[in-house]
């Protein structure tokens, strides 16, 4: 087994395609502790890991510390909600008592674009970014690259559609820069001013046809409208998005075609993505899940277990 390039795991972009395939391959290896009847293994013993959520998360939050218990570090969960941030302390000296704490490891999501990165300027352990703002939220991609890797063998010449806001999407910068290193063909579709001007430059594909879009895909990732931006004339109506951009059964039935779903929660139905789309055969939203947990064992295995040497050299 090999081992990865950086210390930290802040973001896709600039990640080698070799930091990628061996943590794909090494999730599916841990997949399988997951199907046997004792789901441990005593890999990370003797590690400390904290969970620090600054923003709400379900899959995200459970995922990491199932995979944290299930290679057997020792797990400490920080909420920003119940925690002295209330009462004033800033999150610089609420880093430095959790850094008190000799912790090896600490997993961070946090609205701000850039904290993980300041945050391995505060503390010693190695920390893994859960999403940071707008920026990228880089174990979500690799779930999705491990499902896709997974469901078709490779991803080299893959033909992925990413649907939806990309403008204020971690999930899909993160999708991008995994995808595009894989050698995976990425077209992005949203509307005009969902989607950043200049992303062309990244590799990727822009198109405003969602129908032309499904025909040319083998995979849509299916992304949230954020119902929250709809009060600040971002999305017009949701009827109108549904209409325009929606993944409805019947304009799947009008492509006839096999195509994978992916989405990476949570899920608005009715508006994204059909309620019988979501929960048909052609969807492996919850397969998702399950590689979510795989490939966070992979990933803190990597960076914090026996065979990571030298580490402290690495940036
Ligand atoms: N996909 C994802 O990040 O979901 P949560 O916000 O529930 O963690």
């Amino acid at each position: 087994m090999g081992v990865l390039s950086t210390k930290h795991f802040i973001k896709l972009e600039g990640a080698p395609k070799e930091d990628i395939q061996h943590l794909i391959d090494t999730g599916l290896m841990f997949k399988e502790v997951l199907d046997r009847p004792i789901k441990k293994v005593p890999s990370l013993t003797g590690k400390n890991v904290v969970n620090l959520f600054f923003e709400n998360s379900t899959r995200t939050r459970m995922s990491f510390e199932l995979a944290e218990k299930r290679l057997s570090a020792d797990v400490t969960n920080f909420s920003a909600s119940s925690s002295s941030l209330n009462k004033g302390e800033s999150f610089k000296d609420t880093i430095q008592n959790i850094h008190a704490m000799k912790m090896d490891c600490v997993v961070m999501r946090h609205p701000v674009p850039g904290s993980c990165l300041q945050l391995t300027k505060y503390v010693d352990a190695i920390v893994i970014n859960a999403g940071d703002g707008k920026h990228e939220h880089p174990t979500q991609a690799m779930l999705d690259m491990m499902s896709l890797y997974e469901k078709f063998g490779y991803l080299k010449g893959l033909k992925v559609a990413i649907i939806g806001d990309i403008s204020h999407s971690r999930v899909a910068l993160s999708n991008i820069h995994g995808l595009i290193t894989m050698g995976a063909e990425v077209t992005l579709c949203g509307p005009p001013h969902l989607i950043p001007i200049g992303i062309k430059e990244l590799g990727v594909s822009v198109s405003h046809d969602v129908d032309e879009v499904v025909e040319w895909a083998d995979v849509l990732n299916i992304l949230r409208i954020q119902r929250e931006r709809m009060g600040v004339g971002l999305i017009p109506s949701v009827r109108e998005y549904r209409d325009f951009f929606g993944i409805t059964q019947e304009r799947l039935n009008r492509h006839k075609k096999e195509i994978v779903i992916m989405h990476p929660g949570p899920m608005n139905r009715g508006v994204e993505i059909d309620s019988s789309v979501a929960d048909g055969d052609q969807a492996i939203i919850l397969d998702q899940v399950l590689n979510g947990v795989a490939v966070r064992m992979s990933i803190l295995y990597s960076l914090l277990g026996p065979e990571e040497e030298g580490k402290d050299e690495k940036k």
